[in-house]
């Protein structure tokens, strides 16, 4: 039986002893993992973290400024980067869901490298999970945080990297989250991929298409709060569909609705949703967001589907 308490504990040692010295830097996207791990690490070193949220232009409406305000009021020196423009350079021309993954992955890391360097710092934290490493071992897909099991050296990219999660479950970061007082808000957020919504934009990923699922994705949240579902959110297409808008017809986005239960994320239910919520979410898609004609809900377990479409 995992011990939160313990886990702490011998943690706190062990990150003291690894840091020393030195100055330390945590990617913070404000999943659980990776501020579970952020405030870990804060509270094994204090002022020797520094935490970095880069706003990579496809993060879900608000984010940036719910998990800056988040750490800083957790006592965390907080910087933010601003690195848009050019997560979004990156993916101009990609359509390959692993070729997305690896652009976003040397992005990220080229970025995080860069304001490590700012800070003159040369250890960086991150919230890589057991799951993460398994997913990426087999083959399933290279998840964006880990790195030495795909054969990259993190030193290339002038840095050392300290996984403090890296043999736990989902499960217990939650309650390591509950064990270090953070709110609740964090300790029972829903996961949310490191590569963001750019999973979530099949094929090319530009601002415009961000925009459209970035809305869709928050009436999805907004209309299914109540349920407590492991992960529920909408995927925009590449291809469209015919429809009427405005009494015409139009060549418009087709988004899909996804709301699935589990435990690890390693398999999962689609949830029976009542129709009613369904409906609802489809008219408030359509009806919202211009651009969209047609609303599907995907009623596929994992497996054999995988909970993101890419
Ligand atoms: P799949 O789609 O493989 O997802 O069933 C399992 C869990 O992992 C999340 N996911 C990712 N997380 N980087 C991440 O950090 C990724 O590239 C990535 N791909 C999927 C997904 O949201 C689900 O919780």
């Amino acid at each position: 039986m995992f011990n939160a308490e313990n886990f702490v504990e011998n943690s706190l040692k062990e990150i003291r002893n690894i840091v020393g010295k030195h100055k330390v830097i945590s990617a913070c996207s404000g999943g659980v993992d990776s501020t579970v791990t952020t405030a870990l690490v804060h509270k094994a070193v204090g002022d020797k973290l520094v935490a970095v949220f880069v706003d990579d232009g496809l993060r879900r409406e608000g984010e940036p400024e719910f998990v800056v305000k988040t750490l800083r009021n957790l006592g965390i020196r907080t910087k933010f980067v601003d690195a848009k423009e050019e997560f979004f350079a990156v993916f101009k021309g990609k359509t390959d869901a692993e070729e997305k993954r690896k652009a976003f992955r040397d992005k990220f890391y080229k970025t995080l490298g860069k304001a490590a360097r700012e800070e003159q710092i040369n250890f960086i934290v991150q919230g890589t999970i057991k799951a993460d490493v398994i997913e990426t071992v087999k083959g399933i897909k290279s998840q964006h945080n880990v790195l030495e099991q795909i054969g990259i050296n993190p030193e290339t990219y002038g840095y050392k990297i300290l996984e403090p999660l890296r043999e736990l479950f989902k499960p217990d970061v939650r309650k390591v989250a509950r064990e270090l007082g953070l709110p609740e808000e964090i300790s029972e957020r829903m996961p949310f991929p490191g590569p963001a919504l750019s999973l979530r934009v099949l094929g090319e990923v530009t601002p415009e298409k961000v925009v459209v699922v970035r809305k869709a994705t928050e009436i999805v949240e907004e209309e299914t709060r109540k349920l407590r579902t492991f992960q529920n959110f909408a995927v925009l297409h590449n291809d469209k569909a015919t429809g009427i808008k405005k009494g015409e017809r139009v060549y418009g986005n087709i988004i899909t609705v996804r709301i699935v239960d589990s435990e690890d994320a390693v398999t999962a239910k689609a949830r029976q949703v009542p129709y009613e919520v369904l409906m609802r979410i489809s008219e408030r898609i359509t009806g919202e967001i211009l651009s969209v004609v047609r609303c599907l809900y995907d009623i596929t377990d994992k497996p054999p589907a995988t909970i993101e479409f890419e």
